[in-house]
């Protein structure tokens, strides 16, 4: 094996990133030869139980110094004996990371479609006049899309930020180190006075303290744990099954028959996995969740650890969310010291663990295998399914995968029985369920909402738009309906029905004022930006139905539609499968107006 190590040598403040994740360098910084030695002859296998730290040793550096050089990425390869190849396949997957010096601070602005309609692009060519490049870049959607346009703040040797409603000025301040950083605001209009009643997913949105461990109790967190002792294992398996919960992620997966795979799996360890990468343009739901219940997140994720028979959860949250990521950090550290967490729970002799593991910038990380390899310090390619994530999850174990807004319904479920979850919705669409309104509503935000609710009766609950061209349902990944349409009941069965889908819960609403043409390219564009690349129909697809998209007169739509059935026959994950959605749903209802492609 050839192993080439870099010569140049790493800073003294790179060295300290790194060594503050990984600890004193004692004994595995060995100088080249040796290391080569140590990796050829069977180190490997220890190297490998160290390789799921590349990701946030990367990230310390990133971090810390504002990019990452060849002597730092040396460093992080000899403190994890991983072979420089491979790290630099990995740190150039990621957006996030730059292996280009970059200045310390740098503005990342959304332009992404719901930032589109709140003037995004204005913003942008106002940026190039003002600011030098390298300061900023355009960003696909950054997870606030009811307040945009959006900036995430990518800061060097300080915590990032986010800025919402975002103007030349406040962009220019953020990146002199000035500016006004907002706590969040909550998004979700119900909560405000007077504040709608019966709300469950939401109950202690902007009442609670989310850094309050206290607080949480006393406002009914953790009983549902304590109630979960009393079943057992098997029986809170039973209640998921028994409330016919579906998976909020977008695969709409039933949760029971995932729980009792991995509580029955004879291989060991186990491990839950909350997916927090909500990185689907329009969803916004699950950073609500984590910024303002954050101990709700913590305290299911246990449940399903105690359900399933794991020890260690992990959740895997996108970069660009600095808030929810303290926040949750901040709740696993007081649930820790308070024996919530660790390894003698409530005093009943469970133990576990819950990590934080940043993603850098991949919408692919957010599918469930692709994910997997982010963690274990592999580029976010997606797997082969069979085997399946029960099976071969994490580190190649058995693994339950939820969405957080799914987790955090195990609350109720585990409190209340199964049953009576149930009774909430639709037979096959059981449960509340959360939608993240963006575009031109009056009221945009975070709903909560019974299944079987009307999207114009949600419509007419976040003050209604003045008019309507068309709604995308889904995501990017959905579909565009038609102002005709607007009856369709909100369940998965319901929207199916009309040829769409709830995927992660978007509902952005198009007036006749937006160019949806502009709105189709922003999709085009994202996909083909996104893939990774792995799979043939899904890396060339994307670019074909971009350009497709982009050439003079109407669109090809029998390209269109030969490209979208190759790609959801033969991609491997559903980026590819989906991708061409949006486009396909928006030419096959004539929503595309001439005038538009003229
Ligand atoms: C390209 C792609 C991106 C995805 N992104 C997310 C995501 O950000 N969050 C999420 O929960 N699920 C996402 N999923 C779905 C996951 O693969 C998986 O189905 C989900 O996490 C399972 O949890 P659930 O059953 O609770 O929905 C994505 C899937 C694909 C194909
Ligand atoms: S479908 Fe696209 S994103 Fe998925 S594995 Fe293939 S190339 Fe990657
Ligand atoms: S934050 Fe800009 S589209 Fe979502």
């Amino acid at each position: 094996m050839d192993l080439h190590w870099i010569d140049t040598e790493a800073t003294e403040e790179e060295r300290a990133a790194v060594d503050t994740l990984l600890g004193s360098p004692i004994d595995n910084a060995l100088p080249g030869p040796a290391l080569e030695d140590h990796v050829v002859r069977g180190g490997r296998r220890a190297a490998e139980s160290k390789r799921d730290l590349l990701l946030p040793a990367l990230h310390a550096v990133q971090g810390a110094i504002g990019w990452i050089s060849e002597g730092a990425l040396d460093y992080i390869c000899r403190r994890l004996t991983v072979p420089p190849a491979e790290a630099y396949g990995v740190v150039t997957f990621y957006s996030m990371l730059s292996t280009a010096r970059r200045p310390p601070r740098v503005a990342h602005v959304c332009d992404d479609i719901a930032c589109k309609l709140a003037g995004a692009d204005a913003l942008c060519e106002k940026l190039d006049e003002a600011l030098d490049s390298g300061t900023w870049h355009r960003s696909p959607c950054l997870g606030q899309c009811d307040r945009g346009p959006a900036v995430w703040f990518q800061l060097a040797g300080e915590e990032d930020w986010v800025l919402t409603a975002a103007t030349p000025e406040a962009i220019a301040d953020g990146l002199a180190g000035k500016g006004e950083r907002p706590e969040g605001a909550s998004s979700t209009p119900q909560t405000a006075e007077p504040r709608e009643p019966g709300l469950r997913l939401l109950r202690r949105v902007g009442l609670a303290d989310p850094l309050n461990l206290d607080d949480y109790r006393e406002r009914g967190g953790y009983t549902a744990l304590r109630r979960a002792f009393t079943l057992g294992p098997e029986d809170v398996v039973r209640e998921v099954k028994d409330s016919g919960l579906r998976g909020r992620g977008g695969a709409a997966f039933p949760m029971g028959i995932k729980w009792e795979a991995v509580s029955k799996a004879p291989v060991r360890p186990h491990y839950v996995v909350c997916n927090a990468d909500e990185s689907e343009p329009g969803t916004f739901k699950d950073r609500v969740l984590m910024e303002e219940d954050p101990f709700a997140v913590i305290e299911a994720v246990t449940i399903a650890g105690f359900a399933t028979g794991s020890e260690k959860g992990y959740i895997y949250i996108r970069g660009e969310y600095p808030l929810a990521t303290s926040r949750l950090q901040n709740a696993i550290d007081h649930a820790t010291r308070r024996g919530f967490l660790g390894d003698d729970l409530l005093g009943k002799s469970v133990r576990f663990q819950i990590e934080i593991r940043r993603g850098a910038g991949a919408y692919i990380c957010g599918e469930e295998t692709a994910l997997f390899n982010s963690i274990e310090g592999y580029r976010g390619e997606p797997r082969n399914k069979p085997p399946f994530p029960t099976q071969e999850g994490l580190f190649r174990k058995p693994t339950v995968v939820n969405n957080v807004e799914t987790l955090v319904n195990v609350l109720d479920i585990v409190s209340d029985g199964g049953a009576d979850f149930a009774k909430v919705g639709s037979k096959d669409s059981t449960g509340p369920k959360l939608f993240c309104l963006s575009g031109h509503v009056a009221r945009p935000g975070v709903y909560e909402i019974p299944f079987g609710t009307t999207l114009k009766e949600l419509l007419d609950k976040a003050g209604g738009p003045a008019s309507v061209q068309a709604v995308l349902l889904g995501g990017a990944a959905g579909g565009f309906i038609g102002p005709d349409e607007l009856d369709v009941p909100l369940t998965f069965e319901g929207t199916r029905a009309i040829g769409a889908s709830l995927g992660s819960g978007v509902i952005m609403v198009f007036d006749e004022t937006a160019d949806l043409h502009q709105t189709l390219l922003r999709i085009t564009e994202f996909f083909r930006d996104e893939s990774c690349g792995q799979c043939v129909p899904c890396r060339v697809g994307t670019v074909r139905i971009d350009e497709a998209l982009r050439r003079d007169g109407p669109p090809d739509v029998a390209l269109v539609d030969d490209l979208a059935q190759v790609m959801r026959d033969a991609s491997i994950c559903g980026l590819g499968q989906t991708a061409a959605s949006a486009v396909q749903s928006a030419l096959s209802r004539k929503l595309l107006a001439p005038k538009e492609r003229t």
